[in-house]
C-alpha cells in the first residue's frame, strides 16, 4: 500500500517536471516564443478575417508584444478574440511606421487596453503621441537599436521613406527578423540586424517585404537566410519565387499562422 502511494507521488512529480515551464527552463536554459499573425491580407486560417495591413502577437514567458496594429481595430480585435488573445494580455506595442495599414488599429486597441507602453519611431508626428497619451498609455520614441523585451530587439528607425523600425528576435536557431513593410529595404534590414546583434545566422525573415525585385531570393541565399515567411506587401510574384526556391523552408504566412521557436532563457535576478 505504502509503496503504491510513494509510486503515485513519484509519477505526479515526474509529470510536474515535464509540464512545468520553469522546470524545463532550468534543465535546458531555453524558453518558447510564439509569433501569431492576427492581421494580414494573406489568410492561413479561414476562421479569421483578412484586410490590407500587418499585425502579429509575440508571446514570451514573461511578456506579450503586439507588433503593428493593422488598418482597423475591429478586424484586429476580432481576429485576436478568435485566436484567444485578450487585448489585456498585451504588455507592449511596437509600431513599425506611420502608414495607416500598420497604425490604424492602435487607437481602438488602446481603448481596450491602455495599460501598455507603445514603442514608436521618433519621426512620427506629435498627433500620434497625443493620441497615445489621451488614451492613457505610455510611449517611448525609438531612434536607434535597443532591447524591447528579453531576446527581442528593434533595429531602430531606418530610412525608407518613410522611417521604419523592424523587430529582431535572438532565437536559439538564429535571428528572426520581422518586418512590417520593409520600406528601408528587406536585405538592408537583415544586414543591420546581423550587424548590431553581432550574429551571422539568420533563421527566419518574415512579414511585409515591400514588393522587392525577384533577385531578392538570390540575395537571401547569399546572406544565408534559412527560412522565409513573406506576406502583406511582398507581392505574389516574389512570394511565389520564394516558395519555389525555398521549398520546405518557405512558410506560408498569413492571418492565423502560428510560429513557435526556442529562445535562450535569461534568468533575471531580483
Ligand atoms: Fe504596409
Amino acid at each position: 500500500m505504502y509503496r503504491q502511494i510513494i509510486r503515485f507521488f513519484l509519477i505526479c512529480l515526474a509529470g510536474l517536471i515535464v509540464v512545468s515551464p520553469f522546470a524545463s527552463h532550468a534543465e535546458d536554459n531555453t524558453a518558447r516564443i510564439t509569433i501569431i499573425s492576427v492581421y494580414d491580407n494573406y489568410q492561413v486560417n479561414p476562421r479569421l478575417d483578412t484586410a490590407w495591413g500587418f499585425a502579429c502577437v509575440i508571446k514570451m514567458p514573461a511578456e506579450t508584444l503586439l507588433f503593428d496594429t493593422g488598418g482597423n481595430p475591429e478586424t484586429l480585435l476580432s481576429n485576436m478574440r478568435k485566436m484567444d488573445i485578450p487585448p489585456e494580455s498585451i504588455d507592449k506595442v511596437v509600431i513599425s511606421h506611420i502608414h495607416g495599414d500598420h497604425l490604424g488599429g492602435l487607437g481602438g486597441f488602446l481603448d481596450r487596453n491602455p495599460d501598455v507602453t507603445v514603442f514608436i519611431p521618433q519621426s512620427l508626428p506629435d498627433s500620434t503621441r497625443d493620441m497615445i497619451s489621451r488614451k492613457g498609455a505610455e510611449f517611448i520614441d525609438i531612434s536607434s537599436e535597443r532591447e524591447i523585451s528579453a531576446s527581442v530587439y528593434t533595429t531602430g528607425e531606418l530610412y525608407g521613406p518613410p522611417e521604419e523600425q523592424s523587430l529582431v528576435i535572438d532565437a536559439q536557431k538564429g535571428l528572426i527578423v520581422i518586418t512590417g513593410c520593409a520600406h528601408p529595404g528587406i536585405v538592408d534590414i537583415v544586414k543591420k540586424a546581423r550587424e548590431f546583434l553581432k550574429k551571422n545566422e539568420v533563421y527566419l525573415v518574415m512579414g511585409g517585404f515591400h514588393h522587392p525585385p525577384v533577385s531578392v531570393v538570390k540575395k537571401f541565399r547569399e546572406i544565408g537566410v534559412e527560412k522565409v515567411a513573406p506576406s502583406h506587401c511582398t507581392g505574389d510574384r516574389v512570394r511565389n519565387a520564394f516558395a519555389s526556391a525555398y521549398k520546405e523552408d518557405f512558410i506560408e504566412y498569413g492571418v492565423g499562422r502560428t510560429i513557435t521557436q526556442s529562445i535562450f532563457y535569461k534568468i533575471v535576478k531580483p
